[in-house]
Order: C-alpha cells, then sequence, then structure tokens
C-alpha cells in the first residue's frame, strides 16, 4: 500500500497539531483524516476506513472503544504523546499494535514546570494584574529565596531529570525519590534518593514526574498531604489523577499546602484543551482551584512549545512508516501488548 493510501483517523486536532503534522507529512505523503472531537464511543465510527488511529492524552482507549475500533478494522494505535495511561493495554494485548513517542522535548516540560514554581513563588500572576491596575503595593506578594530550600522530585526518569538538572542551578537541597533509582545519575549531580516520606517531611517544593499507574493513582491523598512540611508547594506536571483532588483542596483550605501548580487536573478530559469563556463550568473542584489565589492551573500546556510540537509529529509519522512497512515498531509500549 502507498502511503497517500494509508488513512489515519486523527482525533482531538486542534489548529496547531494539523500545522505541525502537515508540515511533518511532507515527507511521508499519508492521508491524514484530521477530527475535531475526541475520541470515545460516540465519535470511533469516524474511524472507519482508516488502518491507524492517531490520538492523544484524553482520548478514551478503554474496552468499549478498543471493541469498537477492532470491528472497524483499524489496526495500529499511534499515540502522539509520552504517557499511556489512558489506553486499557490488557484488552489492546494481541489486538492492536501501540506505539507512542516516548520523548520529544523533556525541556518544554521541565522548563514549564519551573516556570510555574517561579509564579507561585514571586507571584508574578498577581503583580501581573495589580500593576495593570495602578496597584504598585508589594504586600502578599512575598516570596522566598529558592537557594537553600529543599526540592523533592518524584519520578527521575527524563524530565524528573531535566527539571533536576536546571533547578540545580538555584542550589537547592535536591532529594528524589523514583520506583528505580539511577545511583550513577545520583552520584553524578549531587543529589540524594530517599524514601518518599522523606522527602514528604523534608520538601518546601514537591514536585511530580512519576507516570499514572495502579501504584501511584492518588499517591498524594490525605495520609501523605498530612505528612507534608506545613506550607509545601505541590507542583504536578505530570497527570491529574497522581493528586486526590478533594484531599488537596482540603489541605489547602486548611494551609497544609501553601501553594500548587497543577498543570494537569484529574477530571481535565471535559475541559482542557478547550475555550469555555462563554460556558458555565460544572466541575465543582476545578472552580474551586482556579478560585485559590495559592493555585496556579495551567491547561496540560507543559509539553507546548515548537520544538516539541515538530519532535512530536515527526516521530508520530515515523511510528506509522514502521508500521505500513511491516518494519519493527521502535516506539511499541509492548509487543501487541502480550499483558
Ligand atoms: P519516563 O518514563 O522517562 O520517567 C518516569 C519515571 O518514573 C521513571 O524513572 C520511572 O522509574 C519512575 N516511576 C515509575 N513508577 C514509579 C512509582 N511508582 N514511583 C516513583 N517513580 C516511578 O517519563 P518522562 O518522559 O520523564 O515523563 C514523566 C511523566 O510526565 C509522564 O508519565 C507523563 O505523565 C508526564 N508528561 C506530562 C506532560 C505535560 O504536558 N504536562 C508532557 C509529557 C509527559
Amino acid at each position: 500500500m502507498k502511503n497517500h493510501e494509508f488513512n489515519v483517523a486523527f482525533f482531538d486536532a486542534k489548529s496547531y497539531d494539523i500545522q505541525s503534522f502537515n508540515e511533518a507529512n511532507t515527507g511521508f505523503g499519508f492521508q491524514l483524516n484530521y477530527i475535531e472531537n475526541h475520541l470515545n464511543l460516540e465519535t470511533v465510527r469516524y474511524a472507519r476506513g482508516s488502518r491507524a488511529i492517531c490520538a492523544f492524552v484524553n482520548d478514551d482507549l478503554g474496552a468499549e472503544v478498543l471493541d469498537e475500533l477492532e470491528k472497524i478494522g483499524v489496526k495500529l494505535i499511534a499515540l502522539r504523546c509520552a504517557g499511556f495511561n489512558n489506553v486499557d493495554l490488557t484488552m489492546a494485548g494481541g489486538r492492536f499494535n501501540v506505539v507512542r513517542v516516548p520523548a520529544y522535548s523533556p525541556y518544554a516540560v521541565a522548563e514549564h514546570t519551573l516556570a510555574m514554581i517561579m509564579t507561585l513563588n514571586r507571584k508574578t500572576h498577581r503583580a501581573y494584574f495589580r500593576v495593570r491596575d495602578n496597584n504598585f503595593s508589594l504586600q502578599g506578594l512575598l516570596g522566598f529565596d529558592m537557594h537553600g530550600k529543599t526540592l523533592g522530585v518524584i519520578g527521575t526518569g527524563k524530565i524528573g531529570k531535566t527539571f533536576i538538572s536546571i533547578m540545580k542551578g538555584f542550589g537547592m537541597n535536591i532529594l528524589a525519590y523514583d520506583k528505580y533509582p539511577d545511583q550513577a545519575f545520583a552520584e553524578a549531580n549531587g543529589i540524594a534518593y530517599v524514601e518518599k516520606e522523606e522527602i514528604y517531611r523534608k520538601a518546601d517544593i514537591i514536585s511530580l514526574h512519576c507516570p499514572l499507574s495502579d501504584e501511584t493513582f492518588h499517591m498524594i491523598n490525605r495520609q501523605s498531604l498530612s505528612q507534608m512540611k506545613p506550607g509545601v508547594m505541590l507542583v504536578n506536571t505530570s497527570r491529574g489523577k497522581l493528586i486526590d483532588t478533594k484531599n488537596l483542596i482540603e489541605a489547602l483550605k486548611s494551609g497544609r499546602v501553601g501553594s500548587a501548580a497543577l498543570d494537569v487536573y484529574e477530571e481535565e478530559s471535559e475541559y482542557f484543551f478547550v475555550d469555555h469563556s462563554n460556558m458555565i463550568i460544572h466541575d465543582d473542584d476545578l472552580v474551586r482551584l482556579i478560585s485559590f489565589n495559592n493555585v496556579l492551573v495551567t491547561s496540560h500546556q507543559a509539553f507546548f512549545t515548537k520544538e516539541a510540537l515538530a519532535n512530536i509529529a515527526a516521530t508520530t509519522l515515523n511510528n506509522i512508516k514502521e508500521f505500513a512497512e511491516g518494519l519493527p515498531l521502535s516506539n511499541e509500549i509492548c509487543p501487541k501488548c502480550s499483558g
């Protein structure tokens, strides 16, 4: 089959996706059928006639959608992201090849994490609006020196490591936790691996960089929050479901958590990436979070740099090319998901 005859149903397509994929596709020539909607049980029919689908973080690839995709004749699920917690891999096993973009720019996410931390610390989000209203008071804008504070990093993969390299520049004491610690990295960078509980007890800032799994689901909950230093800054640019939102709101109200930077939110698929400015938000937890002046919510934008978009498009199309040509799949999540 020629590339231009190879149809890819491209779900949740935004203008910036279309631009970056069209640019990269000049070198491949696939038939990319852009669909604005999320992939779910109602929209799965748009994949009819396609051998591959391309999906993003909030597309539903649960058991029922997979059944429908199989009936339609889809063989390849090409994720244009790193995380794959939205795919039921057990159900995909033996029926689909599932590929992803394991790394497109750890810098994009790590740099956004730092941007969020500095915004919350020095309160530039509040200062910006204040000055525009001719209010030059500093009342309430007091920050702290990063130098000498303790940073806890949970998850030291590509993004966690890049983030640590950046944060070393502040002269912070860095504690890390990972299920699979990289001691060579720790030694080379002068950081220490400790248990999660030690991070909770000692860190002034805790940043999450581990994937979402059964093990990490709601790892930040009432119990872990109660062990944290009063006034801790909690940062999540990883996946929303790592944090129990209701428990976080309680901890923000009580002051146990001093501030929170959230690029991801557990129920984000309802709202993120879309303009809802003319609508009523029905998610009371999201509205409560946004209402705190010590909480910064961004709409899953940590990945969103020019370089990352170009890399995502190039790797995704190369993943599809390998499948179309029957080559070994370099970025397969698991060979036919044997799980
Ligand atoms: P990675 O796979 O390179 O690193 C993940 C690290 O987490 C590994 O070192 C792994 O050993 C560790 N880990 C696994 N299970 C753990 C557990 N139970 N407790 C502690 N550590 C554990 O992944 P990468 O590229 O660094 O990405 C990290 C996460 O960032 C992704 O899973 C994804 O959810 C999120 N992400 C968010 C983006 C955004 O735009 N906000 C963009 C890209 C990724």
